[in-house]
C-alpha cells in the first residue's frame, strides 16, 4: 500500500527558529507542532511579532529551522541540500507577499514567466501558461505594463500569477491584503479561496485581516512564537 499519501502535507515537530541578535537571542517561533493535510486553507493569526512570517519563511524553505523537525511535501527541510531546496522552492511552493515583490524592470508577462524560466521550462509553453493565468486573473490587457504602471490590486494579481506559474501544491501568502483597499483585499482572498476549492491547492495565509475568516478551513493562532489555538472551522 502507498503510505506517502497518508502523511500530512506539512509536518512540524518542536519546530524552532531563534535569531541571534547582538549578544542575545530573539525567538521567532518556539517548539511548534503542526500537521496540515493537503487541501486545507489555513489562516495564521496573531499579533505583530507573534511569529507568522517566521513560520511561513520556514515552510517556504526561505529560512532554515534552528531546531525541531520540518517535513513539507516529502522534503525533509532540516536535511535537504541547497540544490534540493532550490527545487523545492520552485516546484512545490508559490509565495505571495504584502509588498508584491515584483521585479520593477520586468513587465507583467515577464515577471509571471520568471520562475518557470529559472526552472528551465521552455519559453513558448511558459508564455502560453502565463497568458492563460493572467487572463484568468483579469490582466490580459496589462501584459506589457511595468509594475509601477499597475494598481495595487493588479500588482498582487500579477504576483499570484507568478506564484502559480510552476503549478505548486502549496500557496503561502504573507499578509497578502496588507497594501490593498478592502475591495481589492476581498478579491485577493476570493482568488486564494478559489485556488483552494477549485484548484485543490493547499493555501496558508498569514493575516491580521478578518477578510480570511470566511474562507478558512482551519485557523492557527500564534502568540510569542507558540500556537495558542488550532481550530478546524469546517
Ligand atoms: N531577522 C530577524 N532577526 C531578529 N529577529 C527577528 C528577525 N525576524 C523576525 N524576528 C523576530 O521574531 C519575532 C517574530 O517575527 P515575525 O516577523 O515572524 O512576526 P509576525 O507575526 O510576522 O509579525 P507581523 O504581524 O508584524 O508581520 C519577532 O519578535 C521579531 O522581532
Ligand atoms: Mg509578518
Amino acid at each position: 500500500m502507498e503510505t506517502r499519501n497518508l502523511q500530512p502535507l506539512i509536518f512540524a515537530r518542536e519546530l524552532t527558529r531563534v535569531y541571534a541578535l547582538g549578544e542575545g537571542e530573539v525567538i521567532g517561533i518556539n517548539r511548534i507542532c503542526l500537521e496540515i493535510p493537503a487541501g486545507e486553507l489555513v489562516v495564521l493569526k496573531g499579533n505583530s511579532g507573534s511569529g507568522k512570517s517566521t513560520l511561513l519563511s520556514l515552510l517556504a524553505g526561505l529560512d532554515r529551522p534552528s531546531g525541531g523537525q520540518l517535513i513539507v511535501a516529502g522534503y525533509d527541510l532540516n536535511n535537504v541540500s541547497d540544490a534540493e531546496l532550490t527545487c523545492f522552492r520552485r516546484e512545490v511552493i508559490g509565495m505571495v507577499f504584502q509588498s508584491f515583490n515584483l521585479l520593477p524592470t520586468l513587465s507583467v508577462l515577464e515577471n509571471t514567466c520568471m520562475p518557470a524560466l529559472l526552472a528551465g521550462k521552455p519559453l513558448l509553453d511558459t508564455r502560453e501558461r502565463a497568458m492563460e493565468l493572467l487572463g484568468w486573473l483579469g490582466l490580459k490587457d496589462r501584459l506589457n505594463h511595468l509594475p509601477a504602471q499597475l494598481s495595487g490590486g493588479e500588482m498582487q494579481r500579477c504576483a499570484i500569477a507568478r506564484a502559480l506559474i510552476n503549478d505548486p501544491a502549496i500557496i503561502l501568502a504573507d499578509e497578502p491584503t496588507g497594501n490593498l483597499d478592502s475591495r481589492n483585499g476581498q478579491s485577493v482572498m476570493t482568488l486564494l479561496a478559489e485556488l483552494n476549492r477549485n484548484w485543490k491547492r493547499t493555501v496558508i495565509i498569514a493575516t491580521h485581516s478578518n477578510l480570511a475568516d470566511r474562507i478558512a478551513s482551519s485557523t492557527i493562532c500564534l502568540k510569542d512564537g507558540m500556537i495558542t489555538d488550532h481550530t478546524c472551522d469546517t
